[in-house]
Formats: C-alpha cells, structure tokens, sequence
C-alpha cells in the first residue's frame, strides 16, 4: 500500500493488488476530510468473489467484447467470457487481479505511484506480450493524474481504465443519486440487452442521457431499464483542456470534475451494487451508492469497424491521460 498526499488536504492510497485505489480523501466546503471512493478496509474485502473492480486498474480491455470475440488480421481470437455470453473488463483475471511491480516517483511536491505490469501472449486469450506502465500522480492542484502507456510485440486490441466508484458525501448519504453531473457529450453508444453496442451513436437530446446540462443522477435514472450503465461519446476535441464531465455534492459541496483524452467516458450508476459487500467502516454498498466514470475508447470496438480503432500494433506506443481533480463549490480548497 503506498500513500500519496498533497500537503493541501488530499490523500489517496493505492495498492499494487491490481493497481487499487483503495482511499482518496479530500475536504469538504467546511474543511472536513472525507473518503470518496468505495473499497475495503483490507486486502482480503478485495479478494472477495465477486467485487466489482472497486478502484481498480482495467485491462486489457475496458467494458465487453461481445461473445469473447473478434477477428484481426484475418485470425479470430477467442477471450475468456466472464459476463453471460460476452468478456468483460480483461476477462477472468484481468489486470484487476493481477500483482503490479510499483515503484516510487519522486517528483517533489507531487508525488506519484509507477506501476509496470507484462501481460504475456495468450494471457486470458490476447494476442501478443503487452508491457503496461501506469503512473499515478496527485498534484499540487488536488488531482489524481492517471498516466496509461503500453507496447506490444503483436497487434492486440488495448484499452485500459480506472473502475473507481465516487460518492462525495463521503458516507454521509444514502446513496448517490443526489450528485449533480455534467456531461460534455451530444451521443451516447446504444446497447442491447447484454450490454453490447449496436453500432448506432444516438443524440442525447431529449433524452434522460442528456447530462450537456446538468442534471441529478437520480433525477431520471427511472426512465432507463436497469439505471446508466453507458458509454458517452464525448464532444470535445481531443486534447481539450475543458473537463468532460463535472459532479458536485450538494450537501458536502465537493466537486470533482474528469479531464482526458479518451474519446468516451462509460457512466455506471452503481446499478449491480444490491447490499451484499460492506465496504469500509460497515457501510452497506446498496443499489446507486457509488458511480464510475470510466474514461475509454467505445466498448466491443474490436468488432464495431466505425468506432475508433483499439488495435495496438508493434513499434507504437499507447498513451492516454485521465485526471480527477477536486475541489468545492464556492472556490478552491487551496
Ligand atoms: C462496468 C460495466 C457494468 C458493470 C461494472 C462492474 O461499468 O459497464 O455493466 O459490469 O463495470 O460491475
């Protein structure tokens, strides 16, 4: 477990068990620090059958593959299935799972966490020796900055994430159905049943998807069959220094606002969360009482041949930035 803090209030833990962010605690608008990520108290909450990647790093690929399968270079690869028909989330141990080499960065005031992993040829059904490397970072700036490079020795399809769950009351509320959310996205990916794209990218306008402006989670989380569990094509050009997405906790007034280079974002609402795991200091982990905003390219793009390419090729570098930085209404925690 290694502890990164700030000297501005924020703290944030992270363990080389499948690159878990176990702890980030920030201050309120009144100064009191709170824990806004769901997880456990000790390692052996997370060994549990059945967690749902609880601040966990995502890999090889974010979100499903339909049926665990798809076709590259004229060769059909088959994936573990570990949801219903499909692969979900690196399959049956992903880089969840998996025990990270860490390392200390040590730059100054912002201190980071490097953890390098190899996932070899084959491993859970992927093609080539992929070597990953994902630098946390908590800046001056109260963010958790998320750094994701990896190469491949052959083509193999990549797209790695963070599976944090949010509540910004910090345990003070019921669920989460009260955050404040903002979206910058005019599309969303359509899903069928087992949660599989379509193909189709449809406007948000006029729908309870429409988050451009903002609205609370729960406010038509009832008019959608099973509550938000979808990827949001985000409007802003890559490289955007404006934030894709931004949530506030009335009752707490913290903020956190998410900025990457992805060209989605998969909006979860919790909805599998049914009071089963206790999480830390007891608290029951019920249906909405935390929410993931997993930046990503669009789920089962392997098989989807409009949606940007995932596929990793030997001699290129993946990369991509995500960063969650908080703060609270009414100004800065600084
Ligand atoms: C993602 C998926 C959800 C669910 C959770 C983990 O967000 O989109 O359907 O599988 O992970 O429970």
């Amino acid at each position: 477990m290694y502890t990164l803090t700030n000297g501005k209030g924020m703290t944030v833990k992270i363990t080389n068990y499948g690159g878990i962010v176990t702890s980030i605690v920030v201050p309120d608008s009144a100064g009191n620090p709170g824990d806004v990520v769901l997880g456990f108290d000790s390692l052996s909450g997370y060994l549990q059958q059945g967690v749902p990647y609880f601040g966990a790093l995502v890999g090889r690929y974010g979100n499903r593959i339909a049926k665990g399968s798809f076709k590259l270079d004229g060769k059909e690869y088959k994936l573990a299935t570990n949801n219903g028909p499909n692969h979900l989330h690196g399959g049956i141990k992903g880089f969840d799972k998996v025990v990270w080499q860490a390392e200390e960065v040590n730059n100054g005031q912002e201190p980071g966490l490097k953890l390098t992993y190899q996932s070899k040829d084959g491993e859970e059904g992927y093609p080539g020796n992929l070597s990953v490397t994902v630098v946390y970072t908590l800046t001056q700036n109260s963010e958790l900055k998320i750094d994701y490079t990896a190469t491949t020795d052959k083509a193999t399809p990549v797209n790695l994430t963070n599976h944090s769950y949010f509540n910004l009351a910090a345990g003070k509320a019921e669920n989460a159905l009260q955050h404040q959310i903002t979206i910058n996205a005019d599309r969303y990916t359509v899903v069928d049943a087992s949660l599989i794209p379509t193909g189709e990218l449809r406007p948000v306008k006029g729908t309870p998807f429409d988050f451009t402006s903002t609205h609370s989670i729960g406010e038509r989380i009832g008019q959608v069959e099973g509550g938000y569990d979808h990827n949001f094509v985000l409007s802003a050009a890559q490289g955007s220094s404006a934030p894709v997405v931004r949530v506030s906790e009335p009752t707490s007034g913290r903020v956190m606002e998410v900025y990457t280079d992805q060209p989605g974002v998969q909006f979860y609402s919790g909805n599998f969360l049914d009071g089963s795991l206790t999480g830390k200091g007891g608290k029951k982990y019920v249906k909405h009482y935390g929410f993931c905003l997993e930046t990503q390219h669009f789920p089962d793009s392997p098989n989807q041949p409009k949606f940007p390419s995932t596929i990793l090729k030997p001699g290129e570098t993946y990369h991509t930035v995500t960063t969650y930085k908080f703060s609270v209404n009414g100004g800065s925690q600084q």
